[in-house]
């Protein structure tokens, strides 16, 4: 089944980390696995999980102003605190903590209402379910915390088939009651294809959801390709999405003020989309469901370079291979305008190698102001330089500054070796 084409045409969306981690800004799950807080401490923060500025409707409403078209909220972590009302119960915001509610159907309501795709994140591992450190991973050399392995010898194969159950029944559960847009797994690996029984827990979903997309961290059933923390220097095969912190944290943590600036977001979202492949940023909520300012702020900014230059964004697909232009391109879908982002002052001029379309106008895209451009050299089927005067300061983005390059027809490259 091809995958649903919202994805591919989204661009941004945005990544919550929302969870009980917030309550004393340890992160995520990690912090009790790898000894940073006792299970004791990390696990008391539930006791103090109010939720009591929880707003899904405001969320929904940021990530629409800033351009997002989905979200994605970890509905369970690797610390196994769900944040919907289960029926598959070990740990829940509802009753475990004073937060009292389910907090999905609010946040799956509000995007819908703001026509923004809902992406749920469920990890596949439960370092607090007594059934999960029921079997080994196979495999030389891997981590046996007690966590979430069994020790040698001391496996118990009735448990691990609990604990199966238990996932499905919580998936399906996400699937039945929010049907969501995209599923969005994680924790995958800890066990094999075989153990954590993909094929049948994809069969699960599409039965309930066909148009349902997943990501890779299904193994073989994802459908897109989940590159983290890092620009890939080479498009990943097909649909692909680079999901990034907007700090150094994918939970809030309050010590963490390693803020990516609103330009470097831009270079991030645009080397990216300029690959082919969407952005998804996160944000940590604090414990009361607030987003911290500092990362409101830097989602606005990142909104308003993407409202100032929407045409080299939505519509759009990959722009030009490395090597033709000195910085990340777009392509309109009927690939006659080229989007070149400038990301320094150009000086006297912006080139493009190997273009064998002759242009027919430049502007900037923002202000509209019109660029001469004119091609030098060329010899037989080896194209010349096409060279564009550089914009007036006026007209410079304070980040990223677009270049609206109309061809005479759909986009034709040499990419060849100079004499053929
Ligand atoms: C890693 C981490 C996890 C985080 C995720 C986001 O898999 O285990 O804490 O949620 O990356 O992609």
């Amino acid at each position: 089944m091809p995958m649903q084409p919202w994805f591919s045409d989204a661009k941004l969306g945005i990544f919550i980390h929302y969870g009980i981690y917030a309550v004393d800004g340890w992160a995520e799950s990690w912090s009790f696995y790898t000894g940073e807080v006792t299970h004791e401490q990390y696990m008391k923060q539930l006791d103090r999980f109010t939720a009591s500025h929880y707003d899904p409707a405001a969320w929904a409403e940021l990530f629409a102003r800033v351009g997002a078209k989905y979200a994605v909220l970890t509905t369970k972590h690797h610390d196994g605190v769900t944040l919907w009302d289960t029926g598959h119960r070990n740990l829940d915001v509802v009753r475990d903590t004073p937060a009292g509610r389910d907090l999905v159907t609010g946040f799956v309501d509000a995007l819908r209402e703001r026509d923004l795709k809902v992406g749920l994140y469920y990890s596949h591992s439960d370092w607090n379910h007594p059934d999960y450190p029921s079997v080994r991973h196979v495999g030389p050399g891997e981590p046996a915390s007690p966590f979430s392995h069994a020790e040698p010898g001391k496996e118990d194969p009735a448990a691990w088939e609990r604990y199966l159950a238990y996932r499905d029944g919580q998936v399906g559960e996400l699937v039945d009651r929010f049907r969501p847009d995209l599923l969005w797994f994680d924790g995958e690996w800890e066990r094999t294809e075989e153990q954590w029984r993909m094929r049948e827990l994809a069969e699960l979903i599409l039965a309930g959801n066909p148009d349902a997309i997943l990501n890779a961290r299904m193994l073989s059933h994802g459908d897109y390709a989940t590159p983290e923390q890092g620009v890939p220097l080479q498009a990943p095969d097909g649909p692909w999405e680079l999901c990034l912190t907007i700090n150094d944290s994918w939970s809030y943590r309050p010590t963490d003020h390693d803020y990516k600036s609103v330009r470097r977001l831009v270079r991030y979202f645009t080397e990216t989309i300029g690959m082919g492949g969407n952005l998804l940023l996160d944000v940590g909520p604090m414990e009361d469901g607030t987003i911290p300012a500092e990362q409101v702020e830097r989602l606005e900014g990142l909104g308003a370079w993407i409202s100032r230059h929407a045409d080299a964004v939505y519509g759009t697909v990959a722009g030009l291979p490395p090597g033709h232009h000195y910085g990340p391109s777009t392509l309109s879908a009927d690939r006659r305008t080229l989007y070149l982002t400038c990301f320094d002052v150009p000086r006297e001029a912006v080139s493009i190698r190997g273009l064998r379309n002759a242009v027919r106008r430049v502007s900037v895209l923002g202000t509209g102001a019109e660029l001469g451009h004119h091609v030098t050299g060329g010899l037989d089927a080896v194209p010349g330089v096409t060279w564009i005067d550089a914009p007036a300061a006026a007209d410079l983005d304070e980040y990223a500054t677009v270049l609206a390059v109309e061809l005479d027809g759909e986009l034709d490259l040499y990419r060849g070796t100079g004499r053929d």
